[in-house]
């Protein structure tokens, strides 16, 4: 398989972003021509961002997993599809070959039609890092079910509520999963959650860590054996449903600054052309290489650059269970060395935990087939971006600093491996496709260089956000309705003289800590819920490893002990209710919040202290009650 819509110059970028500036349809629909479709398209793009109503590659018919599997057996069914290295190093390693994939893909949508799957429905994975998730992902697709995949960090709880949200009749997880040291008991987890959602049929359960569990009759059934139905059958081929172009793929859910996390969509064609095309440009992939994701598929990162990016290019994807810590902190460097890994795409929250264990564990690793960085999900610091050019890269691997959302479906702005340049710190240069602008607060397009706005992008690209699930009017709000005509991402840039982009964060109430999203209105009313709370306020600080710091403000009613025991106590509520990911890092019992005559909380008061700036708080003048700053000022943690 080749890439003709590979990029391979500067000028080539600068030809391609410019066409596809002045003509989207010719440019998108050149592009798709290069994939498998059921029936061809009628329009390429339809679009307006006042509903918002974005529609592209209209007519036509696909379905993603023929362009994931069924196209590559002819010439690379031999070749690895997915690699997959155990959370422990003396366990065995598997390996799927593209007609090994395409077998248990077809198998297990059979599973899922045989228990009552029909395309539309929404179908829940909550799994560890295994192929089976891979595999389950793909069998929703082929099926036509939309998967709501949930990260496994994630609580009962938080599982009920998104359960609920996309009514999901129907769960795929395993026993355990392991992480590290530890084993997660995912289906006691699941079995919390159930008792809030009585509406679920079958969960179908994989066994992996040997965890006990307890299947309940009549509702829960074993991967295995439903798999030996299928084999006592001959293995019959299952033929891909037939999906609309729009057709949604899946919806995601993550952190917005309000209330719940939001269930995003992205829907079939789009998603797979622009998800391909970033793949194959950002990291300048080459067949046979072996690309190295890091990420967890329960974030977007593993959806797009895990799952279906690499699988649509015909590439070699190599997933990871464990953590980059365990059983030492060469972990990653180990396993570059193993399997001659091409490309690493990581977080640089994980790059910088690991530059403090020093240069030990990289020593005796050969990381010489390392060909291109990568990073995502946070921005990333001068120092840990020369630390990864120097000590993994060798001065000799390009580093792409790809910047982009799980509502985004793929990389938007990024420099291409060895094609445009590269600048520490900046994602530099938008995708073709791509129209960032930066805008003062009132939306006015701010046109010079050298200056700091807020990030707005003025057209869609394929994977654009479509809507957020059982609710249009929440997608409008939040992405489409603070700047007319511009779908506004939540972040803040600096633009430089060169037309370069550099993040400098969220600038709403998200949080992202060690690159998740966090909303800290969520875990405002997480901490809310303990009795022993009156009421409490959540701000974001400098954190060394994590990027940010979770910190939480809390006026304590003294009904549960000692200060010692409230914070514990705060802290399982935290992980009970959202996840062990959502534990506030610094908890501080005050007497009051620093509230306005209208009774809103200035955070921005509480984000200076949490930083530590106690002598430049600025104006408090406005407040009810000022002297409650020096209060909160005088017992900073
Ligand atoms: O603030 C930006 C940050 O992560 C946010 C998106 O989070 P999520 O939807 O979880 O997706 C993460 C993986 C794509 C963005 O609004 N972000 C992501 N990539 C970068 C980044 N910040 C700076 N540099 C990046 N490369």
């Amino acid at each position: 398989m080749s890439y003709p819509y590979q990029i391979k110059s500067l000028e080539e970028y600068h030809a391609a972003w410019k066409k596809s500036v002045e003509d989207p349809e010719k440019f998108w629909g050149d592009i798709a021509a290069n994939f498998q479709w059921k029936k061809p398209w009628e329009r390429v793009l339809d679009w307006n961002f006042k509903e918002p109503s974005v529609k592209w590659f209209e007519g036509a018919q696909l379905n993603i997993t023929e362009n994931c599997i069924d196209r590559h057996l002819h010439d690379k069914a031999n070749q690895p599809a997915i690699i997959w290295e155990p959370n422990n190093p003396n366990d065995p390693q598997r390996i799927l070959t593209y007609a090994q994939l395409h077998l248990k893909v077809n198998q297990f949508a059979h599973v899922l039609k045989n228990n009552g799957v029909k395309k539309g429905d929404r179908v829940c994975i909550y799994m560890g890092m295994i192929p089976e998730l891979a595999i389950a992902v793909l069998a929703c697709a082929r099926i036509g079910a939309i998967h709501s995949v949930i990260f496994g960090g994630f609580s009962a709880q938080s599982i009920a509520d998104r359960l609920q949200d996309a009514k999901s009749e129907f769960i795929i997880t395993c026993d355990g999963a392991f992480r590290g040291p530890k084993d997660i008991p995912l289906k006691s987890v699941i079995d919390d959650a159930l008792v809030s959602c009585p509406f679920v049929k079958t969960v179908v359960v994989y066994m992996h860590t040997r965890t006990p569990v307890s299947m309940i009759n009549g509702r829960d059934i074993w991967w295995e054996d439903e798999i030996r139905k299928i084999e006592q059958k001959g293995n019959p081929d299952f033929p891909a449903e037939t999906m609309d172009a729009e057709d949604p793929l899946f919806i995601l859910y993550t952190s917005g600054s309000t209330g719940k996390p939001k269930g995003v969509v992205h829907s079939c064609a789009g998603y797979m052309v622009y998800t391909n095309y970033t793949f194959v440009n950002v990291f300048q992939y080459k067949p046979e290489e072996i690309h190295f994701c890091t990420a967890d598929i329960g974030w977007i990162t593993g959806h797009s650059y895990i799952v279906y990016g690499p699988l649509s290019a015909g590439a070699t994807s190599l997933m990871f269970e464990g953590i980059p810590t365990f059983p030492d902190a060469g972990r990653f460097w180990d396993i570059i060395d193993k399997y001659r890994v091409n490309i690493l795409y990581t977080a640089p929250t994980a790059i910088r935990s690991l530059m403090a264990f020093g240069l030990g564990p990289i020593q005796n690793k050969d990381l010489s087939s390392l060909r291109v960085l990568g990073t995502v999900g946070e921005p990333i610091n001068e120092e840990a971006w020369n630390w990864y050019d120097e000590h993994i890269g060798k001065g000799n691997c390009p580093i792409v600093d790809t910047w982009w959302q799980t509502e985004t479906g793929g990389v938007l702005i990024s420099n291409m491996a060895g094609i445009t340049p590269a600048k520490a710190s900046y994602a530099t240069l938008p995708f073709p496709g791509v129209q960032p602008i930066l805008v003062d607060e009132k939306g006015n397009e701010i046109t010079e260089n050298n200056v700091t706005g807020n990030l707005c992008i003025k057209a869609p690209w394929p994977s654009t956000i479509r809507t957020t699930y059982g609710d249009h009017e929440r997608c409008r709000t939040n992405y489409f309705a603070t700047y007319e005509n511009l779908y506004f991402t939540g972040d803040g840039a600096f633009r430089d003289e060169n037309g370069y982009y550099r993040i400098t964060g969220r600038v709403d109430d998200v949080l992202n800590v060690s690159g998740h999203r966090i909303g800290t209105a969520e875990v405002e009313n997480a901490i809310n819920m303990h009795t022993g709370v009156v009421e409490s306020a959540v701000v974001g600080y400098p954190h060394d490893v994590k990027g940010q710091g979770i910190y939480a403000f809390v006026i304590y009613n003294g009904t549960h002990g000692d200060e010692e025991l409230i914070r514990k106590d705060i802290t399982a509520t935290v992980s009970r209710i959202i996840g062990p990911i959502a534990k506030p890092d610094k908890i501080q019992l005050v007497p009051g919040l620093p509230k306005t005559r209208s009774g809103k909380i200035m955070r921005r008061i509480l984000r200076k202290i949490a930083e530590g700036e106690l002598e430049n708080i600025g104006d408090t003048s406005t407040l009810l009650d000022p002297s409650v700053v020096e209060d909160i000022k005088n017992g900073k943690i």
